[in-house]
């Protein structure tokens, strides 16, 4: 990276309350490290611009699984949260994976425990099992295909017509593939703190103040969100979404940090992100997400920790759901 972009990224951000010149050695260190060990670091669009911008690649959930699988260096750090570093983990058994802070966790993922999930499979004898990848390594040992939000209705589809589903953990999003796809599913009742904070009365609000605007939803909101929608979609089909169509308004139902991404790609565009329901908080942040910092970022570059460590028989039973899904979504071009 040149100094000229460094100094770029730090005027704009002004991260790390420390001083330019640190904050210039962070980021060269931060390149240095990356070279010399040979890490890739995979940041999801819900992180924050500056670690965005100085990610490898940058993608959503399915683009980050593959590349973990493909990629062939010896390290790979993971802006993003828990159980997409353990996904990478999972694909890439022999390197170590670093994710920058243990407690990045997912409330989507909290609310499926693996015991009562066993307990539901078991009550639902004869059904196949969908997990969306939002979910523990656990959680995957029981599963037959993972899915995302980018390939779960083909994922779907890719059954048998007359196939019982059991579709887990997302409610919002479950619903909705099964509302399209007419499938026979079960849902599981699991939810996303940041998607079902959005308001749909204050959205519409807002579509009076630019009548022009188009609101994009991520298929984790709320279904008063998905049906005031011009276009639902997976945050890569959203980022898309906004290049291709010819609007220049955009009211975003989904995390803040892929507006950064939608800005880059969409300089003259506006985007406005959708309000919660509570005007006082910063519900549009994932505080998961948010934990991930640049100094964290080096100083796992430096230590190599925190490591994501699954013993050999979860990464052996996991693997196959998450195969399954990757070799689907191979075949369709996704
Ligand atoms: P994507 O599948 O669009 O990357 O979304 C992941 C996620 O955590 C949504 O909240
Ligand atoms: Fe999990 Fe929701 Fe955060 Fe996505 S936005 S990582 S689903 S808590």
């Amino acid at each position: 990276m040149s100094k000229e972009k460094i100094v770029n990224i730090i005027n704009r951000y002004g991260f790390c309350n420390i001083e330019p010149e640190a904050s210039l050695n962070i980021l060269n260190d931060i390149k240095r490290m990356k070279k010399e060990k040979d890490i890739i670091i995979l940041a999801h669009y819900y992180q924050k611009g500056e670690i965005q911008d100085i990610a490898d690649y940058v993608g959503d959930s399915l683009a980050m699984a593959q590349i973990a699988e493909k990629n062939s260096s010896k390290m790979i750090l993971l802006a993003g949260v828990h159980f997409m570093a353990e996904t990478a983990k999972i694909l890439a058994p022999e390197k170590k994976v670093l994710i920058p802070d243990l407690n990045a966790g997912c409330s989507l993922a909290d609310s499926c425990p693996p015991q009562k999930f066993k307990e539901f499979i078991n009550s639902h004898p004869g059904h196949t099992v969908i997990s969306y990848v939002n979910t523990t390594a656990e959680i995957k040992t029981l599963t037959d295909i993972v899915c995302t939000s980018t390939n779960a209705l083909q994922i779907i589809e890719s059954l048998p017509k007359d196939e019982k589903i059991i579709f887990a953990p997302d409610k919002n999003l479950g619903n909705y593939i099964k509302s399209i796809s007419g499938r026979d599913m079960i849902v599981w009742d699991g939810a996303c703190h940041v998607h079902e904070e959005f308001s749909v009365e204050r959205i519409l609000e807002l579509k009076k103040q630019y009548p022009k605007a188009k609101i994009i939803a991520h298929p984790e909101c709320e279904r008063p969100v998905q049906i005031i929608a011009d276009h639902i979609g997976s945050t890569s089909s959203l980022l898309k979404f906004t290049i291709q169509n010819k609007a220049n308004e955009f009211i975003v139902a989904t995390e803040s940090g892929i507006i950064h991404q939608m800005k880059k790609e969409n300089p003259y565009k506006i985007f406005i992100p959708a309000p919660p329901k509570d005007s006082t908080c910063a519900c549009n942040d994932c505080e998961y997400m948010k934990l991930i910092s640049i100094k964290k970022i080096w100083a796992t570059l430096k230590y190599e920790v925190p490591e994501i460590i699954l013993s050999s028989e979860t990464i052996e039973k996991a693997s196959h759901s998450i195969h399954r899904m990757l070799k689907i979504s191979d075949e369709l071009g996704l």
